[in-house]
């Protein structure tokens, strides 16, 4: 009897995942068969139930909110993508029964941004507002495609100058607290705080974004998020939110597991109908 492929995202809350949906339409898409469900894993059952999902003959695992750092200490082998993002959101079974890990937020954010969205990253001033996980995951990613600088602001001014010295080798980033972007301006905003999901927005000054500027929020919503809205207030040329992003890492995971790219823009066009 040949079993189905099980994969499965772990998370705490997991309810109102959209990567369950998301894979079984890469999967038909594809011709592949698998199995995909949704596990709600609160941080201190990570490593117990993800060694039971591959005891069990799991062959991968997304993981998401508050685990991917547990995720990444769990892997065997990791990535060098996920080794710098100290995070992993994709966990793949090896044929030598260790364990992969991965990060392919940061690969997600820069497919959605230049291939959907047609923003070219190399040669942009980018700002990054945050610097907690999420912000770790995309710098590497962006410098990659050649960006002219990142500037991380928070709250917290002292993480930003310990992830800036983090990634200083790999391209020109630096770190500052919100009241020190006066005068500043920036081709592309990203919003990597998790300010947005309470409804809140940094302390931003005026005149920020450049003109035909673009504003990114990692974070989606059905509604437009705050910071979604206020990059429209500011003209920017797209506001967008990181529900492209959010298929787009969903199609590395894919790809990872099965060898296959699936199409992402059907997808992503299908889930922005549904929240009309
Ligand atoms: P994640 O893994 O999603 O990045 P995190 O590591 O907890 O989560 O980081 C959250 C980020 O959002 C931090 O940069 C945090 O700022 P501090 O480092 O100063 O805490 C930022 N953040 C959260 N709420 C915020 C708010 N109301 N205003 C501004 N920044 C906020």
């Amino acid at each position: 009897m040949t079993l189905t492929d099980r994969y499965a995202v772990f998370g705490h809350p997991i309810k109102h995942s959209k990567s369950p949906r998301i894979h079984k339409i890469f999967a038909g898409q594809t011709g592949q068969s698998l199995e995909y469900s949704a596990q709600d894993v609160p941080a201190g059952q990570f490593p117990a139930a993800a060694a039971a999902f591959f005891a069990e003959g799991g062959k991968g695992l997304n993981c998401t909110v508050p685990l991917k750092e547990l995720a990444w200490a769990y892997a065997d082998v990791k990535t060098e993508r996920a080794r710098a993002a100290k995070a992993v959101n994709t966990l793949a079974l090896r044929a030598d029964g260790s364990i992969l890990g991965d990060n392919t937020d940061g690969v997600g954010l820069v497919t959605d941004l230049t291939v959907n969205h047609g923003i070219a990253l190399a040669g942009s001033q980018i700002l990054i507002l945050g610097a907690g996980g999420a912000s770790r995951g995309i710098i590497g990613p962006i410098l990659e495609q050649a960006a002219a600088s990142i500037v991380i602001a928070n709250r917290t001014v002292e993480k930003t100058v310990n992830l800036a010295a983090e990634f200083s080798l790999k391209g020109p980033v630096t770190g500052c607290g919100f009241d020190a972007l006066k005068n500043r301006r920036f081709d592309l905003i990203i919003n990597a705080t998790s300010s947005s999901l309470s409804g809140c927005m940094p302390p931003l000054p005026e005149g920020l974004l450049a003109e035909n500027g673009v504003c990114y929020d990692l974070a989606y919503g059905n509604e437009p998020t705050v910071f979604v809205r206020w990059g429209l207030e500011k003209h920017a040329l797209k506001s967008l939110d990181g529900l492209g992003m959010l298929v787009e890492q969903a199609a590395e995971a894919f790809f990872i597991w099965r060898g296959v790219r699936p199409k992402t823009q059907p997808v992503i066009e299908l889930l922005n109908a549904e929240r009309l």
